[in-house]
């Protein structure tokens, strides 16, 4: 049950079975670290639960069929996955990032895996040329995010899987923005896909977990290995919450595009906001590759106050909108990105990709457009 059916019949039914036991429709969190064995050598499959358990199988195979792979890892969190992804490289390999990626994968890189003699070059990988610019002889993989976090800008994924290809390089996507509902960076030729589940495939803000989706045989052999030996597992009952979440992610990931749109609209209207940053907008620079690439455009939006007092003002006084880190939930949340997700990112390269003092971001949530609308023309009033 692979790619023959639809997505939002994949979502919830991939990967569980009726529980045999009971028939219970929905997969128990099997809560434990240890199964009995019959006679020496002899069990059901299931030896101790960092290596297998019965719930995290169940939300790695929904993912997989999700994301169109041959294997999931559920993972500890987000950057749990990054990290085991590192672990595909070797001393002295060098490795190509998007320049505006998530603050946290930037210190991982930065601050703990280049104490293992890894190499970074970060650039905007929405531009072919540099990223061909920034190949070297020992450049193994491309780690990319699109659309970016915050400003939202796309890399385009057949590209780069094309150019990765012919030069050997792994290309992995974090596909944690758009959700496989709206683009299966796989299907397009990338090698392995992650995602912090703690957005939109839990759905819910009630859970931080991870996922790395692959589908060449050594990866997944080496990926299984290291699942087993780092021991960074997703636990079963944040396992089981990621399936739940997925059961409605058609349905959400629509909601969040229609709320998405209506709000980046509202924002490019409003007077006192000065730019909008949202792949829908026909004003984006690469709305034609985000039509190609994309079903719909997703729930994030950025917009530009002006300055750090604005986006102050703006924050202290929304009431529907929560102040929070954290995107892809039914809730919308609003976020200051240059103190919250990127404060660990230079104020040099900070400003060259954006993310200015007056930058504000929002997860658009599942809430009526109209509310939010509301909420956010009476925190805009103050400006
Ligand atoms: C794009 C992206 N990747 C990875 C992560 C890390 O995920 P986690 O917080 O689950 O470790 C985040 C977290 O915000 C993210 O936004």
């Amino acid at each position: 049950m692979k790619n023959q059916q639809g997505f939002a019949t994949r979502a919830i039914h991939a990967g569980q079975e009726p529980d045999p036991s009971t028939g219970a429709i929905i997969t128990p969190i099997y809560q434990t670290s240890t199964y009995v064995q019959e006679a020496l050598g002899k069990h059901k499959g299931y030896e101790y639960a960092r290596t297998q358990n019965p719930t995290r199988s169940a939300v790695e195979a929904n993912v997989a069929a999700l994301e169109g792979g041959k294997a999931g890892f559920a993972c500890a969190s987000g950057m749990a996955a990054i990290g085991s992804i590192a672990t595909l490289l070797q001393a002295g390999d060098h490795m190509i990032v998007t320049d505006n990626t998530y603050g946290g994968t930037y210190r991982l890189f930065e601050r703990v895996l280049r104490r293992y003699q890894l190499d970074f070059t970060y650039v905007d990988t929405g531009d072919e040329a540099q990223v061909l610019a920034a190949i070297k002889p020992n450049t193994k993989m491309l780690f990319i995010e699109t659309p970016t976090n915050p400003i939202l800008r796309l890399s385009d994924l057949a590209r780069l899987a094309d150019i990765s290809r012919k030069r050997n390089i792994k290309f992995v996507v974090d596909n944690t923005f758009a959700s496989p509902y709206i683009q299966r960076p796989l299907d397009l030729g990338a090698d392995i896909v992650i995602h912090s589940t703690t957005k939109y495939l839990n759905g819910h803000s009630d859970g931080v977990g991870g996922m790395i989706i692959a589908n060449n045989d050594a990866d997944i052999e080496w990926l299984r290995f290291v699942q087993n030996a780092e021991g960074a597992i997703l636990g079963p009952m944040d396992a089981w919450l990621v399936l739940r979440g997925t059961k409605t992610l058609a349905v959400r990931m629509q909601a969040h595009n229609a709320n998405g749109m209506g709000l980046a609209e509202f924002l490019t209207g409003h007077p006192k906001v000065q730019k909008v940053y949202y792949p829908g907008l026909t004003t984006h620079p690469q709305h034609e590759l985000a039509k190609r690439q994309m079903r719909g455009f997703g729930g994030m939006i950025s917009f530009d106050t002006g300055s750090l007092d604005n986006a102050k003002a703006v924050l202290g006084r929304v009431r529907l909108l929560a102040l929070a880190e954290s995107l892809g939930g039914v809730e919308s949340l609003i976020s200051h990105p240059a103190t919250m997700t990127h404060a660990s990112v230079p104020e040099a390269m900070r400003n060259a990709i954006g993310v200015t003092d007056g930058l504000v971001r929002i997860s658009a949530g599942i809430e009526d457009l109209d509310d939010l609308k509301d909420d956010l023309t009476q925190a805009l009033s103050v400006l």
